[in-house]
């Protein structure tokens, strides 16, 4: 793994771990005794779900979705292509959306109109990272862990080029070192 190019630690593991506890704390208090479907967007969310499943209190089940866009830089509404669906029947189920980051919000906003078509009960979003000033269509998460700036982003299950996924902490990465 090439270090030299990573910026810095911007955001520690500690201040993750203390992050997910926090929102975990207020999934349980917002669905009370109502069971969840933990919908994990693979594969930049895995580390970020398997931190915030541990704090919540009800009923859980878990599923993974894998998607990709298509010449996201160039449209305005970009496509999303489905790789994995979810094995799960969603009818009538709370589901929350786990993904890493919120970018320009086309792969969430596509994510949450198809599985709302499926008649779910609710369906909520919740990102470790929100990147607001990437933003091109209008959707916000309903869970935050940070909001960061404009870089580019790894580590804690992001990647660059499918690397750096497993740093257990947020940097930023200087991609003139790369
Ligand atoms: P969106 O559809 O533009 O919101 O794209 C979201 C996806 O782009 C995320 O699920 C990430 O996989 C990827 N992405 C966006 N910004 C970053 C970043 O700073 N680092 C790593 N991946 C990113
Ligand atoms: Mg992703």
């Amino acid at each position: 793994m090439n270090t030299e190019a990573l910026g810095g630690i911007m955001i520690t593991e500690k201040e993750i771990i203390a992050r997910a506890e926090e929102i975990g704390r207020q999934i349980s208090e917002d669905y009370k005794d109502e069971p969840i479907l933990l919908l994990g967007i693979l594969r930049g969310a895995v580390m970020w779900m398997t931190e915030l499943m541990k704090h919540l209190t009800g009923d859980v089940e878990i599923d993974f979705m894998a998607c990709s866009s298509y010449g996201a830089s160039t449209k305005t509404s970009g496509e999303v292509k489905i790789n994995k669906d979810l094995e799960s029947d969603i009818s009538g189920k709370n589901v929350i959306i786990v993904e890493d980051i919120v970018d320009s919000g086309i792969t969430l906003q596509y994510l949450k109109g198809y599985l709302e078509n499926r008649g779910p009960k609710s369906v909520r979003i919740c990102a470790l990272l929100d990147k607001p000033e990437g933003r091109r269509v209008d959707i916000e998460a309903d869970y935050v862990g940070f909001t960061v700036g404009n870089q580019f982003i790894v580590g804690y299950g992001l990647d660059y080029a499918q690397k750096y996924r497993q740093l257990p902490y947020i940097a930023y990465i200087d991609e003139s070192k790369i």
